[in-house]
């Protein structure tokens, strides 16, 4: 039986990564949740997040037979490391962030780049780690961008308010001077033109989603868990949500396409999670940091 990719976000940034996905894998079944009823995810302790990221990685492995997992968000992982997740799933995992800090090291002629992302994202300094250990000499600029993700999630991409905010909060990657930006949080493609704006003509945009697919590809044949070609049936893609289905299937249909007719309910609290190593090993991991 053919097993789908899982994929998770707070909600629909994460389908620039399914997008991608499917773009680069055409034969393949996605399964993807949004968490939109407790989204956002930037502004919560990374305790919270990092159990609601195990919570629904073990859902799409035990609801929905998933083959690999992709954390389509950059805030959960963050506040569950991948090779963590890794570490306790039973099926190959896979991040933004990794995918992301190498496409921009690479991206950059002057060798200063900026990342921006969640208060969650930025604050936990996982980028600051994943770009050091590219090995790439580079300068990392980083800077939160509270709201963003708000003003997709309400479908709103351009506009004057919208235009003011990214001014005053994309201003220390400007006065920085980089040449390449990280949109380090998968809702921020949606707003690339706002951002590219503001930036200049002379500024790269990279957006994980792309490098994130061909890490997945490369991860499905690393596996030998590559759809074949004889299988006949066409490829299912199955759009969940925690919260409103209808506005899910709504914007999400706008924003990723035709592949996402419907939406169905996804509940928290489906699965019983393992003990979470955090707690073994470091008895105040699981402590907000934010
Ligand atoms: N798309 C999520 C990310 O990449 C957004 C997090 C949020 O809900 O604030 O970080």
């Amino acid at each position: 039986m053919q097993r789908p990719i899982g994929m998770f976000d707070s909600g629909f940034g994460g389908l620039t990564v399914a997008r991608a996905v499917i773009d680069l894998l055409p034969r393949e079944d996605v399964v993807y949740i949004g968490d939109t009823g407790r989204y956002p995810y930037g502004n919560k302790p990374l305790a919270d997040v990092r159990t609601y990221a195990r919570e629904l990685a073990w859902s799409l492995v035990e609801e929905h037979d998933a083959k690999a997992v992709v954390v389509a968000c950059n805030t959960a992982a963050a506040a569950m490391p991948i090779a963590e997740l890794s570490a306790e799933l039973p099926v190959p995992v896979i991040g933004v962030i990794e995918p992301g800090a190498s496409a921009v090291v690479t991206a950059t002629r002057s060798g200063r780049i900026g990342v921006i992302g969640t208060v969650g994202t930025v604050a936990s300094g996982a980028y600051d780690r994943a770009v050091a250990s590219t090995g790439v000499d580079v300068t990392l600029t980083t800077a939160a961008c509270p709201g963003f993700v708000e003003f997709v999630e309400r479908g709103q991409t351009s506009g004057a308010e919208i235009d003011v905010l990214a001014q005053r909060l994309l201003a220390p990657v400007v006065d920085a001077g980089v040449d390449a930006l990280l949109l380090g949080c998968t809702h921020y493609p949606y707003l690339a033109r706002v951002i590219g704006d503001v930036m200049g003509p002379d500024v790269v945009l990279v957006s994980s989603a792309d490098e994130t697919a061909f890490a997945v590809r490369d991860l499905l044949v690393e596996h030998g868990l590559l759809r074949s070609d004889d299988q006949g049936t066409p490829p299912e893609h199955r759009f969940l949500s925690s919260g409103d289905i209808d506005w899910f299937a709504d914007l999400g249909r706008r924003l990723l396409g035709p592949e996402l007719s419907e939406a169905d309910t996804w509940t928290p609290g489906g699965v019983v999670l393992p003990h979470d190593s955090a707690h073994a090993s470091h008895p105040h991991a699981s402590r907000p940091d934010t």
